[in-house]
């Protein structure tokens, strides 16, 4: 009987990140298993995916040892969106007009953000989505709130030698969503809005993470909700098959 309640939506995973991070390359071999040429989106798609058997899904936990019958591996669908920046609204109508999203996958081009300008970008998009679905946890608890969504931050391309290490990538945008945060709490109280008693000021709830801490880190984004992994790998390889993936495979299995 809960089979078949589980079976009546095929669940999401929506991918978000700066424009040219590999959304689209992520898509396109997740879905057929090979790489093609893609070009900047300008719109969303979706295509439906299959874990691969190599891959344990939630479900495999709780089968035995012993169980030896033939299980058909989950399918689900990744719902890429464009990255430029007047194209970001995609994103968040992917997410709310899908009942079943069970996570949100984050890509990052990991060379790119070797440069200032790289960084800044990526960390000013992910502060956003992660404040975001921050707003959309804290909503929730009030009113019969929907399922807190699990983010991954793939930290692609690590085939490109001129790419940060997954650490690193994690800790440089742990420091820059720190400034973006100061940066954007700073903002508010320049512009006045903070002089004043009450009228509309909200800094408290725009604020990411642990409030007023000295530092950012994705762990504070855990008592929102929101649980936050940091995985490398690379679309590209040398062949036609792709890179390196299985961690990142691995994550969607988990939340399937
Ligand atoms: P937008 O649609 O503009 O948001 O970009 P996107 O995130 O969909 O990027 P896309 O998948 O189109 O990839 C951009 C470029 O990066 C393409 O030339 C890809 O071939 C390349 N690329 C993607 N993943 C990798 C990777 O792991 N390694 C290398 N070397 N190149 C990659
Ligand atoms: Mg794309």
């Amino acid at each position: 009987l809960y089979k078949k309640a589980a079976s009546k939506e095929v669940p999401s995973f929506v991918l978000v990140g700066p424009s040219g991070a590999g959304k689209t390359s992520f898509l396109t071999l997740f879905a057929n298993g090979t790489i093609a040429e893609t070009y900047t989106s300008q719109e969303p798609q979706a295509a439906l995916c299959q874990l691969p058997s190599s891959t344990r899904s939630k479900e495999d936990r709780y089968r035995s040892e012993h169980d030896t019958s033939s299980r058909s591996q989950p399918k689900f669908h990744l719902v890429d969106n464009p990255g430029h920046g007047k194209l970001r609204h995609h994103a968040t109508t992917s997410i709310l007009s899908r009942t079943s999203v069970r996570g949100l996958i984050f890509v990052v081009d990991s060379a790119a953000i070797s440069s200032a300008a790289g960084l800044t970008e990526a960390a000013e998009y992910l502060h956003d989505t992660l404040l975001w679905l921050q707003k959309r946890h804290t909503q929730g608890k009030t009113t019969k709130g929907p399922a807190s969504i699990p983010v991954l931050i793939a930290a692609n391309k690590q085939d490109v030698f001129t790419s940060l290490p997954t650490g690193l990538v994690k800790t440089k945008l742990e420091e820059e969503i720190h400034r973006v945060r100061e940066s954007k709490s700073k903002g508010f109280l320049d512009s006045g809005v903070g002089m004043e008693d009450d009228a509309g000021k909200d800094e408290e709830g725009d604020w990411l993470g642990e409030y007023a801490s000295k530092e950012f880190k994705f762990s504070q984004m855990e008592e929102h909700g929101v649980d936050v992994s940091v995985l490398g790998g690379n679309v590209r390889g040398d062949g036609e098959e792709g890179g390196k993936v299985e961690k990142w495979w691995g994550w969607i299995g988990e939340n399937l």
